[in-house]
């Protein structure tokens, strides 16, 4: 409706208004430019993210916004009030990461603290305009080599997809500190055949493709392929393209782990197959994750496999799961 769509567009205005502010700020804030450098990044690639600096005040915000009292910059998310009433920058002294939606419009920020300190990563709330869960971080400037390649390659990070896009690695997108959704994987699905997961070598990162793979189960199509690169313990995208190099990192996701490997691995995991209840234990895990399978033939094919894993008939298996037997003409 009309006065929505009227609010929706204060709230954009806001949004690009700060931004603007903040680029402008980044600058003249020589210590801001010295982090983005000891970071490696050019300032290109900064102009190309729209990568700022918040200024440290309590209401900077006040010398682009003579109206610092009206509610749509409290709706944005980017004033804040306190007990008393009293109202101040959400974002203070950081590295200001614009979030753009589909159509290029600033929908969020990501604000990094320059120096050690909590929290690392500030973000926008969730607000009219911004839904963590659908939104990826790089998406509108990564569209072209999206398109180009066939394959989009999903990070964790604001880095990850800035550095890799300085490497010339320019089809990277992040999920923004949340998990993985079948919301992002169907997006990303419908401009790209091929999905590469790219989460950190740590124990969060490990994690985060768990969730990956099971929010990518119900997405699945039988002409796509979805894959996990699994770094380095100690590195992120970032790290080890600027350690190693972009065709190195080109290489590693080319020989990812397709999603099929990487499920038959995670429910062999903890069972010990040389006994039975260890393979009924597989069977029993693997209940919860192939049924929900959308593509018909790499159920089939899974299916298949786990039986051989099992030691069973994959007629058994497919009972097993609860699944009805495909129909014999
Ligand atoms: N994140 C967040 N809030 C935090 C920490 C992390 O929202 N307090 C999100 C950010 O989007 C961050 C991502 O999770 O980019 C990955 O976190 P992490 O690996 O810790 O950070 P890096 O992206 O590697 O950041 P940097 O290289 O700047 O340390
Ligand atoms: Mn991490
Ligand atoms: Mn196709
Ligand atoms: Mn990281
Ligand atoms: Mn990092």
């Amino acid at each position: 409706d009309a006065p929505a769509r009227e609010s929706q567009r204060s709230l954009l205005e806001v949004m690009k208004t700060a931004m603007n502010f903040y680029r402008r700020e980044l600058k003249t804030s020589p210590r801001a430019i010295g982090y983005l450098k000891k970071r490696g990044l050019s300032g290109e690639i900064a102009a190309r993210f729209g990568i700022g600096y918040a200024p440290d005040g309590w209401q900077a915000l006040q010398a682009v916004f003579p109206k610092y009292d009206e509610p749509a910059l409290a709706e944005a998310g980017m004033v804040i009030s306190n007990e008393a009433g009293r109202r101040y920058d959400r974002f203070r002294d950081r590295i200001m990461f614009p979030i753009l939606d589909g159509k290029g419009n600033v929908i969020a920020f990501g604000g990094r603290i320059l120096d050690a300190g909590e929290p690392k990563y500030l973000n926008s709330p969730e607000t009219p305009l911004f839904e963590k869960g659908r939104e990826l971080y790089g998406l509108p400037q990564a569209r072209v080599a999206i398109r180009e390649t066939g394959t989009v390659i999903v990070v964790e990070g604001y880095m990850d997809v800035v550095a890799l896009a300085q490497f010339g690695v320019g089809n990277a997108v992040a999920t923004l500190g949340t998990a993985t959704t079948p919301t992002h994987v169907q997006k990303l699905l419908r401009q790209a055949d091929h999905l590469v997961f790219c989460f950190d070598g740590d124990k969060a990162g490990r994690k985060a493709a768990r969730r990956a793979l099971e929010a990518s189960l119900p997405q699945l199509a039988d002409d796509k392929l979805v894959s996990f690169l699994f770094l380095p313990e100690e590195h992120d995208p970032d790290s080890f393209v600027r350690a190693n190099g972009a065709q190195a990192f080109q290489d590693a996701a080319k020989n990812a782990t397709p999603l099929g490997r990487f499920l038959l691995d995670t429910l062999a995991e903890d069972c010990d197959l040389a006994t039975a209840e260890g393979r009924a234990k597989m069977v029993f895990v693997a209940k919860e994750m192939i049924p929900k399978i959308s593509a018909p033939v790499l159920r089939l094919q899974l299916i298949r496999e786990l039986a051989f894993a099992a030691q069973l008939s994959p007629e058994e298996v497919t009972s097993a799961l609860g699944l009805a037997q495909a129909e014999r003409s």
